[in-house]
């Protein structure tokens, strides 16, 4: 049911999309429902013959990956005017932070805490794809992962179920607008389910072992959140979950996804994922691999064609029914009639704004300003001030590349709408500052520098040093994990001697993972982390640096001091032998021949201790806030209760700031053991200097509902600890009491 109309017209137009689904359905052969199913790889240059004849028969159901509105037009006019049916097609295409107009990374989005402005980054990506007639985007991706090894996790929102959870649900809102059919909205795609983040090593496409209990309450619940905010599509994973491939997971995609969740949508394959169900060793040959897939609720097969090849003798062999087909088919069809296809096949250009308008550059713009994390400010070294400067050094092979800035996922994105950080100083600063420019390396990846007696010169002979390191594009995304997450390259060199010149040094990081920065945090002064942030990193960051707009992201991941630490994570489990600060030894001070039992006895690194380099939530600003007046409406609640928490905000600095006001709970004691803090709500704020504002939040015991060890999602009597605070070491707390005599079950 389309949730944006009001329920007697949404309930009439779903009833007027079922009548139109089963008319439909009741026209086509067999051949052409299985055609539905497919989904092809397609070409730039043209329709192939394969294509053209497939279409003409009326036996492919999506393309993917084709952008030229020309073959588009061709596509969708061979499927409505030349096949016997007339139905248009899905064109599919990974439009993931952006089309042309290239916002921060999905990371780096998640950074900004803002799902209002990320909601708009997804309309803006939405309107620009639809005009070449792209209808739907594998987006958002919202795999919980808590291993910034895994390549993937630039395009993930970080490694908490809630904040993923909302700000995909913002993404998908974005995508698809009030009303899928208008012109301008395109279908989400919710992926991958489910799993794929916990790849073991973060290694990418490795098996994932997840403990059903875990799978609940950690992974599922951001799918859960999409599907509630009306997602067109799911996408299945190309990983084992824990023996059985996603991409034929009968518990999944039948009995949690179709059972549990009453999805109505359409489930779509990873790229070839059905056929690699043997590769997996879990089926013997194709057609056991659609076998497992069509049985366990896959719709449509993503490039490979083991539907095609197969279906049909599984349907004569009575192995898959021919209801079982209808139904995937339905699914189908539905999204093409909620998309409005039938109505309106072809791209409309003319209706839609143009590509990488003013608006656009301003929207990406207003993100990448929010999604920047402000990871250190010694003395106030930042912001700079032009009339205390008048020459800087910019240093760095992240300086002045307008490609590497945009991150990966951008097919369809041009480096010449790029503001790089070079352009942008100068444009900002003009003649009043002389900036210097020197790569200093080839790559983040180099070993050896270009001239380094010119760049430590460079260094030497201006008023600061502006750093721009990290990792080019290609270190992140789909298949590009890495085992060591050090600032790659001679980098961590270049910071060690430039550091001698003594001068201010200014670092940005443009990544697409959290890096690991301890051996260098301390030669730094500050530290502006900028992930990936697409079309308008320069002047986003320019106006940071210099202080035009105060730096307001917050870590949507945990930072590890070393790689060793992962996975490292706030809502972690406290153990029987919870650490502190007064039970950690380091390896360094321990006694020669030390009893065993003389190093704490607790949970934690002898090399890096248990805290991380940088917390979940964390992230400075050019003013500061303290929290004050925590007050609960009730200090008991009934399982079907509500509280008011309130807290007072002050931005007791000399500026104006964004500050995201954060809320975590912890269940002491449950019928499973429940994270040491989870976050339950959270509200971005603007606050002048000096101002106090109370945040109030309506905190539901149903929020505080979890899968018990049979796999019930129960609301459990017993007491809470509650914090909030800028940070998920906030330490302003209260306690509360859910009253009850027993556990009630909810629905999920
Ligand atoms: C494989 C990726 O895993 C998936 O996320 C993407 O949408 C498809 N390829 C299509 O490009």
């Amino acid at each position: 049911m389309n949730k944006n109309l009001p329920p007697a017209s949404a309930q009439l137009a779903s009833q007027m999309t079922k009548d139109r689904v089963e008319i439909l359905l009741a026209k086509m052969t067999l051949a052409e429902k299985i055609g539905q199913m497919a989904q092809a790889h397609g070409s730039e240059d043209g329709v192939s013959d394969d294509q053209r004849r497939a279409l003409e028969l009326g036996q492919l159901g999506s393309v993917l990956n084709i952008v030229s509105i020309d073959v588009i037009c061709e596509l969708q006019r061979i499927a409505l005017e030349d096949s016997r049916l007339g139905i248009p097609l899905l064109i599919g295409r990974d439009v993931i932070h952006g089309y042309k107009t290239i916002f921060p990374i999905p990371l780096g989005q998640a950074a900004s805490w803002n799902p209002e402005l990320i909601e708009q980054g997804a309309r803006v990506a939405a309107l620009e794809a639809a005009t070449v007639g792209v209808n739907w985007t594998f987006a958002p991706m919202i795999d919980i992962t808590r291993d910034p090894r895994w390549g993937r996790i630039a395009e993930s929102l970080g490694e908490d179920p809630y904040l993923c959870g909302e700000l995909g649900a913002a993404m998908v809102r974005g995508f698809q607008g009030k009303d899928l059919s208008a012109i301008g909205s395109i279908a989400a795609c919710a992926k991958h389910f489910a799993g794929y983040g916990a790849a073991e090593g973060g290694v990418d496409y490795n098996t994932a072992i997840i403990a059903e209990n875990e799978l609940r309450n950690v992974y599922l619940p951001p799918f859960k959140a999409a599907l509630d905010s009306g997602v067109a599509s799911f996408m299945t994973a190309f990983n084992d979950l824990n023996g059985v491939p996603a991409s034929g997971n009968e518990f999944l995609l039948k009995q949690i996804l179709r059972e549990e969740w009453c999805y109505q949508g359409m489930v779509v394959s990873d790229w070839e994922s059905i056929v690699q169900l043997t590769e997996h060793g879990f089926t013997a040959n194709d057609k056991e691999a659609a076998f497992e897939a069509a049985n366990a609720g896959i719709d449509m097969e993503m490039v490979s064609n083991t539907y095609s090849q197969h279906l049909e003798s599984l349907i004569i062999e009575g192995r898959i029914s021919l209801a079982q087909v209808d139904e995937m088919v339905k699914n189908i069809l539905r999204l093409k009639f909620r998309l409005g296809l039938f109505e309106n096949p072809y791209p409309q250009p003319d209706k839609l704004p143009a590509l990488v308008n003013h608006d656009h550059r301003q929207a990406a713009k207003k993100l990448a300003l929010e999604s920047v994390v402000l990871l250190k400010n010694s003395h106030q070294s930042l912001p700079l001030r032009l009339s205390a400067l008048s020459s800087i050094a910019l240093i760095g092979p992240l300086a002045d590349d307008a490609y590497e800035q945009l991150g990966t996922w951008i097919f369809d994105g041009d480096a010449d709408d790029s503001e790089t950080v070079l352009q942008a100083i100068n444009a900002f600063a003009g003649d009043s500052l002389t900036v210097s420019v020197d790569r200093a390396l080839e790559t983040t990846r180099s070993n050896t520098f270009i001239d380094i007696d010119r760049t430590m010169a460079a260094a030497q002979s201006s008023d600061a040093i502006v750093l721009c390191l990290g990792e080019e594009s290609i270190l992140s995304g789909e298949a590009h994990s890495r085992a060591d997450i050090s600032l790659p390259g001679a980098q961590e060199q270049l910071i060690h001697l430039l550091a001698k010149t003594a001068k201010p040094m200014i670092l940005i990081v443009m990544a697409g993972r959290p890096l690991t920065l301890e051996p260098i945090i301390d030669h730094v002064d500050a530290i502006l982390y900028a992930w990936h942030p697409g079309t308008m990193a320069g002047t986003a960051l320019t106006d940071l640096l210099f202080g035009e707009v105060s730096p307001s992201g917050k870590l949507p991941i945990t930072f590890p001091r070393m790689v060793g630490q992962v996975p490292i994570y706030y809502g972690k489990k406290n153990t029987g032998k919870p650490p502190s600060a007064e039970s950690v030894v380091h390896m360094n001070d321990i006694a020669p021949r030390a009893a065993q039992t003389s190093l704490g006895m607790s949970a934690f690194h002898l090399d890096a201790g248990f805290t991380p380099l940088f917390p979940f939530g964390f992230g400075l600003s050019y003013t500061s806030f303290t929290y004050e007046n925590l007050h609960l409406s009730s200090s008991t609640m009934n399982i079907d209760g509500v509280i008011t928490v309130t807290v007072d905000v002050i931005n007791c600095g000399e500026r104006e700031g964004q500050e995201v006001v954060q809320l975590y709970t912890r269940d002491l004691a449950a019928n499973v053991t429940r994270p040491v803090k989870e976050l339950k709500q959270f509200q971005k704020v603007h606050l002048s200097a000096g101002e106090r504002q109370q945040v109030k939040f309506l905190l539901k015991a149903s929020a505080l509902a979890f899968y018990d060890r049979k796999m019930n999602r129960i609301i459990e009597p017993g007491v809470f600890h509650l914090w909030t605070g800028g940070s998920s070491t906030a330490d302003l707390n209260a306690s509360f009491e859910i009253i009850g005599d027993k556990a009630v079950t909810v629905a999920p």
